[in-house]
C-alpha cells in the first residue's frame, strides 16, 4: 500500500470525462479508486496503473441503487485511508420527448445524478469532516444555466449538482473541505450516444470539446479551490457568461433546435 500519495475518488471513473478526471489526479501523484457500471472499470483501472505507475482501485456497481453507491464508498472506506479528493462525476443523459419517455428512465437519471450524488456526497463529507481536510469536485453541466426541452429532466438534474455543490461549499467554508462545480460544455464522450441523443446535433463528437482539456480543467480548479469552472473552450465559457442575461424563453428555444430528435 502506498503511504506517501493521497488518495482520489472518482464516481463513474471508467470512461469519458471521469477516465479524464481520474488520469489527472494519477498523473500528480494520487492513488485512485474509481466506479463503473461495466467490466471496462477493471481494464481502466489497468491503465490508470500501467501509464502513471500509482495504484488505481477498481469497483463494479450501479449507482442508481442505493446498494451500488453504498457498495463503492464501503469498497473506498475498506482502503483504510483518507480520502484527499473527491470526483462526483458519474451522470447519465436521457433525450427524446418527456412525453414519450418512461417513468422509469426519468426516474433513473434522477437516481443517478441527484440521489445517488447526494447519497456519495454524504459519506464523502462526513468521512472529510473527520479527517479536516479535502478537496470535492462535483461534476455538473453548462445545462445547468439554461433549460433544456428534450433532456428535460436530465438539465434540471445538474441544475441541482451546481447549487448543491455552492451550498456546500459556503456551510464547510471553515472546515478544511473545499467544494468545486465542473460545468462542461458538450464534450467528446459517449454520453449522449448512451443518452439516446445520435439523432440529435449532439450525436457528432467532431465539434464538441475535448474530454482531457475539460478534466484538467475541473482538475485544477479543484487544486485552485474555487466555486465553480466551466469547462471547454473560449466558446462555451463565453456561452455560460450570455446565459445568466439570456431570456430562459430565449435559451430554451435555442437548446430544442439542437436536441429535439430529427
Ligand atoms: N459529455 C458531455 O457532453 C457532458 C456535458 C456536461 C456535463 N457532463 C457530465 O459529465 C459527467 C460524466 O459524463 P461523461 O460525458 O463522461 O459520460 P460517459 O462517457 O457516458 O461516462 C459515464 C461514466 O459513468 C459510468 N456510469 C454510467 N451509468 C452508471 C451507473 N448506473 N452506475 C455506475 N456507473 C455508471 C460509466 O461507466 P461505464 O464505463 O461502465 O459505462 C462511465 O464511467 C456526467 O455527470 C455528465 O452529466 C457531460
Amino acid at each position: 500500500m502506498s503511504d506517501t500519495r493521497p488518495l482520489a475518488v472518482v464516481t463513474g471513473g471508467s470512461s469519458g470525462i471521469g477516465f479524464e478526471l481520474a488520469a489527472q489526479f494519477a498523473a500528480h501523484g494520487y492513488d485512485v479508486a474509481i466506479s463503473g457500471q461495466s467490466d471496462r472499470v477493471f481494464a481502466s483501472a489497468d491503465t490508470l496503473r500501467t501509464d502513471h505507475g500509482v495504484e488505481a482501485h477498481p469497483y463494479r456497481g450501479d449507482a442508481s441503487t442505493y446498494d451500488g453507491v453504498e457498495g463503492f464508498w464501503t469498497f473506498v472506506a475498506d482502503l483504510d485511508r483518507p480520502v484527499a479528493a473527491a470526483a462526483l462525476n458519474v451522470g447519465i443523459g436521457l433525450g427524446g420527448a418527456f412525453v414519450d419517455n418512461t417513468l422509469e428512465d426519468e426516474f433513473k437519471v434522477i437516481a443517478v445524478n441527484v440521489t445517488g450524488t447526494v447519497h456519495f456526497a454524504k459519506r464523502v463529507v462526513q468521512h472529510m469532516a473527520a479527517n479536516g481536510q479535502g478537496r470535492i469536485l462535483v461534476v455538473s453541466s453548462v445545462s445547468a444555466t439554461t433549460p433544456t426541452p428534450y433532456e428535460t429532466v436530465y438539465g434540471p438534474s445538474k441544475a441541482f449538482g451546481f447549487s448543491f455543490a455552492e451550498s456546500l461549499r459556503e456551510e464547510l467554508r471553515d472546515s478544511g473541505i473545499s467544494v468545486t462545480a465542473l460545468l462542461p460544455g458538450a464534450t467528446d464522450s459517449d454520453f449522449h450516444a448512451n443518452a439516446g441523443m445520435g439523432n440529435t446535433t449532439y450525436g457528432d463528437n467532431s465539434w464538441k470539446n475535448d474530454k482531457t482539456e475539460v478534466a484538467r480543467q475541473g482538475y485544477e480548479a479543484l487544486e485552485a479551490g474555487v466555486d465553480h469552472v466551466v469547462g471547454g473552450d473560449d466558446k462555451t465559457k463565453q456561452q455560460a457568461v450570455d446565459n445568466r442575461t439570456t431570456p430562459e424563453t430565449v435559451k430554451a428555444a435555442r437548446m430544442a433546435e439542437n436536441s429535439k430528435p430529427r
